[in-house]
């Protein structure tokens, strides 16, 4: 039985650090075990310019000098995509380095999605430009219409939204991001290697029985919500493919305890503090280790153009358990980490 594993240090292509004293509590989590980190535009109000993008990017910089960890932590930035989102802002700030994507919110969509996308038509000429220049287009790949179900968000948004955008602009690159469901790991296998789908650590461990059955699980929730079995298995399938488009993002996503369990809870799961113990765990059980780097440190990083990173992180498998992560102050309450509901006897060294 394998009970070590050394890996380049991985990357988290989906993280939302939040800002201000959230920022500052979360951030350390991420810093410890992650070399570069997507990080999420949906702050109030969001990063929607390249201005936006430098000036959180230096606050994010400044929290983790001030965590006291001691990483090559590099956050990657995004730009939350609007219909007033002008082209050649996003160009350059590619051109730079600033940015590494640009993000797509259906308005409605999840937390702060309040200035997203309407129409694609209205976002076309960005949509161009990156195309142009090859900028990853980032998704939340759910429809926001009242009409459809919320189980089906996913697969609907793929057929109405994806395909018709994928024909259009056939050069544009798309990440669709937190992928839930078999339809999700479909549309990347049928992208051309122009879809990529990055997967959460909790839609890779729990489904909607975890969530409902027994009692309502408010730490559960998160958006695109998790989804039955038969979908589970599909993404730890994909994970664990060893396929260069499927990877880790972990949308990691703390909300104050408070704003979770409420009469209206919010989306999210805190998972940064034990991400690589959860998936070392999924991968274990589909005796897959020896593709957990894929996963983790290798395919998103030549998705998003980088070097795999040449510093290692190393993972044992312990008798122990670890303990659960505690949870995060804040000032006025506190954030709880996720609890993968089975024991993670995989501990980073
Ligand atoms: O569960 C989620 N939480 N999904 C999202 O898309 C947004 C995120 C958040 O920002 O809280
Ligand atoms: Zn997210």
């Amino acid at each position: 039985m394998t009970t070590r594993l050394t890996l380049a240090r991985p990357d988290d292509w989906h993280l939302h650090l939040r800002d201000g004293a959230t920022l500052e509590s979360v951030v350390a989590a991420s810093a410890r075990d992650f070399h570069r980190c997507l990080i999420m535009p949906n702050l109030v109000p969001p990063v929607v310019t390249s201005t936006d993008a430098q000036a959180y990017k230096e606050r994010i910089l400044a929290a983790v000098a001030r965590s006291g960890v001691d990483s090559d932590f590099t956050p990657m930035m995004t730009l939350y995509l609007t219909e007033s989102t002008n082209p050649s802002d996003v160009v350059d700030a590619a051109a730079t380095g600033l940015i590494q994507a640009v993000k797509l919110y259906p308005a409605g969509a999840t937390t702060n999605s309040d200035s997203g996308v309407t129409s694609m038509d209205r976002v076309m000429p960005v949509l161009e430009a990156m195309a142009a220049n090859d900028i990853v287009l980032c998704v939340h790949g759910e429809v926001t219409t009242p009409e459809v179900d919320i189980f089906d968000r996913e697969a609907r948004f793929i057929e109405t939204v994806l395909h018709p955008l994928r024909q259009r602009l056939p050069e544009l690159r798309v990440t669709l991001e937190h992928i839930t469901t078999a339809d999700g790991v479909q549309a990347v296998r049928d992208g051309d290697g122009q879809v990529a789908g990055s997967i959460t650590p909790h839609h890779l461990m729990i489904n909607r029985n975890h969530m409902l059955v027994g009692g309502i699980r408010p730490h559960y929730y998160c958006l695109p919500i998790v989804k039955r079995e038969a979908h589970r298995q599909a993404l730890v399938q994909a994970a664990t493919s060893g396929e260069a488009r499927f990877f880790l993002g972990t949308d990691s996503a703390p909300h104050a305890r408070g704003a979770k369990e409420s009469a209206c809870g919010c989306a999210g799961v805190f998972n940064a503090p034990n991400t690589l113990s959860c998936v070392a765990t999924v991968f274990e059980q589909a005796e897959a280790l020896d593709k957990m780097e894929g996963f983790v440190s290798v395919h998103g990083a030549r998705w998003y153009g980088h070097e795999v990173s040449d510093a290692t992180i190393t993972l044992e498998r312990r008798e122990d358990a670890r303990s659960l992560d505690p949870c995060v102050a804040l000032e006025q309450d506190d954030i709880q980490p996720f609890d993968p509901g089975v024991p993670l006897y995989w501990h980073v060294v």
